[in-house]
C-alpha cells in the first residue's frame, strides 16, 4: 500500500514470509508449474509474491494464498503471478555451437524432406524461437537451393511473455545478439529504440501458452526437432528424466533433441542416442 507521507511517498512495510509459509508457496509453483524453488532463492520468491501484492493492494500472505485456489478468479490471477515467479532470461542466438550442429550438422541430413516441424520448449519471450527461425529458413534453403518450408511451434507457460514474442518486437540493444548475416535478412528498424522480426519469419512462428507438466498430453507429434535450453534446469530431477522420455516420444525417427548444457547428466533412452558434440548436449531419435 502506498502512502503520501508529507512529501514523500513511502512503502508499508508487507510482512516477512517464515520458512513454513516459504514451503507451502514453492510448493504451490512446483505443483503447478515444476519449477523448484529451494529455500537458497527464497529472497527471489518472496520478492516476486510481494511484489505483486503490492500492485494489488494484498498484504497477508495467507490470504493471497487461499485467493489462488479460488475459481475462476485465483486461476486468472495465477496467470500474472506465475510470470512473476519463473525467470525469462533469453538471448537470440544464446548458445551459438548449438544453433552451428542444426545447421552444418544435421539439417543437411534432413533437407530432402518436405518439411520440417521444430518446437521450442519455453520460448519466453521468443528470441530463441526466431533463432531457430533464422537458422532453419537459411540454411534448408541454402543446403537444397529450395524454398525452405518449415514452421516453429514456440511454447511457453508465461502469458505476458509469449505477447512479446509474438510481437516479435525487440530492443534496439538486442540486435547486438544476432549475427551480422542474418540481421540484414531478417530484422527490420521500427525506430531508434526497437527492431521488429520480419513478417516473413514471424509467419513461421507459431506462439501458445503450454504448460510443460501437460507434455505427455501434447498436441504435437512425430517432431523434426525439440530446442529446450535453461529450461530442465529448475525442474526436481525425476521431473526432467520424464520429460526427456516424453520428449523422445514426440520425436520423428532421426529427429534431434538439443538441450542446454547441464541440463542433464547422465541421462540414456532406448529411442535416443548421444550426439557426438562435445559442446552441445544433443540427441538423435534411432531410425
Ligand atoms: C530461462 S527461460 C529460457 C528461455 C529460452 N529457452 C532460453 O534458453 O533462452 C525459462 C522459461 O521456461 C518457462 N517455463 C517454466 N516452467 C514452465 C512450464 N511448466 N511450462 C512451460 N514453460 C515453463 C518460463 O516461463 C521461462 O520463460
Amino acid at each position: 500500500m502506498v502512502i503520501a507521507a508529507g512529501n514523500w511517498l513511502t512503502l508499508t512495510p508487507l510482512p516477512g514470509m517464515d520458512d513454513s509459509e516459504f514451503e507451502r508457496w514453492a510448493t504451490l509453483l512446483e505443483r503447478r508449474t515444476g519449477v523448484v524453488v529451494p529455500l537458497s532463492r527464497k529472497t527471489f520468491l518472496v520478492t516476486s509474491v510481494r511484489g505483486r501484492m503490492r500492485e494489488t493492494g494484498r498484504s497477508s500472505f495467507a490470504e493471497y494464498f487461499s485467493e489462488l485456489q479460488k475459481i475462476p478468479e485465483g486461476a486468472i490471477e495465477w496467470t500474472t503471478l506465475v510470470d512473476r515467479l519463473t525467470v525469462h532470461e533469453t538471448h537470440f542466438f544464446r548458445h551459438p555451437p548449438s544453433f552451428d550442429l542444426i545447421a552444418k550438422d544435421w539439417l543437411p541430413r534432413v533437407t530432402s524432406q518436405t518439411g520440417l516441424h521444430a518446437w521450442s520448449v519455453g520460448c519466453s519471450s521468443g528470441e530463441e524461437a526466431y533463432t531457430l527461425a533464422m537458422v532453419l529458413d537459411r540454411h534448408i534453403a541454402a543446403t537444397t537451393g529450395a524454398k525452405a518450408y518449415f514452421g516453429v511451434t514456440a511454447t511457453d507457460v508465461s502469458l505476458p511473455a509469449l505477447a512479446v514474442g509474438r510481437a516479435g518486437l525487440y530492443p534496439r540493444q538486442k540486435i547486438e545478439e544476432i549475427p551480422p548475416q542474418y540481421r540484414e535478412r531478417y530484422c527490420e528498424p521500427v525506430d531508434g529504440d526497437s527492431f521488429r522480426i520480419s513478417e516473413a519469419l514471424r509467419k513461421r512462428v507459431g506462439f501458445a501458452q503450454f504448460n510443460l507438466l501437460d507434455a505427455a498430453r501434447a498436441p504435437l507429434k512425430r517432431l523434426d526437432l525439440i530446442f529446450c535450453q535453461n529450461v530442465l534446469i529448475y525442474f526436481a530431477r525425476d521431473r526432467r528424466r520424464e520429460l526427456l522420455a516424453t520428449f523422445a516420444n514426440l520425436l520423428k525417427p532421426g529427429g534431434l533433441l538439443v538441450l542446454g548444457s547441464g541440463e542433464v547428466t547422465k541421462f540414456a533412452h532406448a529411442s535416443l542416442h548421444r550426439v557426438d558434440n562435445r559442446n552441445v548436449l544433443a540427441f538423435l531419435r534411432n531410425s
